[in-house]
């Protein structure tokens, strides 16, 4: 549409189409790496009855300084490192439209499309440096002397990944990130990591953003944690870093649940609490992952992907329409990911409850 005072980007820009879906009762939902299970519910009754004795009619905080001082002390942070969106994605667009547009952003696709989405609506210049191949020896892995070409290419570089990737679910090394974390930095440039999945991978680079103002990091709070519906992610930079993406953040807009379900989270001090029932929550996951990807390993012609989140990347030899329609017969929905480059013949599953992976596993069996 022409015609509109608006940034040529966003009008060419085509609708954004969601994958959401409100599924019907028994329906194996595993297509958005949701939480298997619901919040433990102390902890919505601990939520509620702060809700319940707040003040709505109120602005909340616009500082959220109760979940900055919360998640501080939980992850040995200064509280000025935090700043609290409205789910990561928000946080995403707040990055997106705070670079300079000078910048080119690199990428390392297959990556989380939501990053390229924010990016182009920008109408910000971007590179792609693809992860490794999946028949490589070391499928998915950064090409680390491409990036360190590439970026020292560019007069304005930010390099924005998800660690673990999303949908390839390979974990990055910790120490090359730093490395190139400090080359962004001689060239005036960030790297910014998204660690949606870093619980499950036991890995964050959350700390090291003390000592490196060109790191930041996103994290959320609606997988691990169990509550995407509720939105909260939060950026994490050094201090001075940190500030100015503050600025970019409009006041008011975490709300008042937002805010209490954070704080409760993080006061009640070990977040692997938060869903479910017991510590070892998160841990349970990580085991429920591993048992499905070696049942789904032994059938035939079936390749599952080494995966440190809550979900795994499985190719199908000679394309997954057939897996796919069993699935559907058995009432589960995963996320065809077939048509993204070098992805082809490619399923992202969500690890479900123990019922709704065995569902995925006879699909599997009987479609082979
Ligand atoms: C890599 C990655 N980043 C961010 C998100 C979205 O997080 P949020 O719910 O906090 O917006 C997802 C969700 O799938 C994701 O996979």
């Amino acid at each position: 549409m022409s015609g509109l005072p608006l940034r040529r980007a966003l009008l060419a820009a085509p609708d954004y189409v969601s994958s959401w879906h409100r599924p019907a009762p028994g329906v194996a939902k595993l297509d958005h790496n949701e939480a298997a299970t619901d919040v433990d519910p102390g902890l919505r009754a601990a939520v509620l009855e702060r809700l319940a004795a707040d003040s709505w009619r109120r602005y909340p905080d616009p500082d959220a300084a109760g979940v900055r001082t919360a998640v501080a002390a939980a992850w040995a942070l200064d509280p000025r490192a935090i700043v609290v969106g409205n789910g990561s994605n928000a946080l995403i667009g707040l990055l997106a439209g705070a670079l300079d547009p000078a910048t080119t952003v690199v990428q390392c696709p297959p990556d989380y499309p939501v990053h390229s989405r924010a990016i182009a609506i920008q109408g910000l210049a971007t590179r792609q440096v693809p992860v490794a191949a999946i028949d490589a020896l070391q499928p998915f892995a950064l090409d680390l002397p491409a990036l360190h070409a590439c970026v020292c290419r560019l007069a304005l570089p930010v390099v924005l990944l998800s660690n673990p990737g999303n949908p390839t679910g390979a974990l990055h090394a910790a120490e090359p990130l730093l490395e190139l974390a400090a080359l962004l930095r001689e060239r005036g440039g960030l790297l910014v990591l998204d660690e949606a999945y870093a619980e499950y991978a036991g890995a964050s680079l959350v700390a090291a953003t003390a000592q490196e103002p060109a790191l930041v990091v996103l994290r959320t709070l609606s997988k691990a944690y169990g509550v995407a519906g509720v939105r909260i992610g939060l950026l994490v930079a050094h201090p001075a870093t940190a500030a100015v993406f503050a600025r970019a953040s409009l006041p008011y807009s975490v709300g008042l649940l937002a805010q209490l379900v954070a704080q409760v989270v993080f006061e009640r001090g070990d977040p692997a609490l938060v869903v479910g029932t017991g510590a070892a929550r998160t841990a349970t996951t990580c085991a429920e992952r591993d048992r499905l990807a070696s049942r789904l390993a032994a059938v035939g012609g079936v390749r599952v992907l080494p995966s440190a989140a809550n979900f795994l990347l499985v190719h199908v030899d000679g394309g997954a329409a057939n897996v796919l329609a069993h699935l559907r017969n058995r009432a589960v929905v995963v996320r065809d990911v077939g048509r993204e480059p070098g992805l082809q013949g490619c399923l992202r599953i969500g690890v479900g409850t123990p019922a709704e992976n065995d569902r995925v596993v006879l699909a599997f069996e009987h479609a082979r």
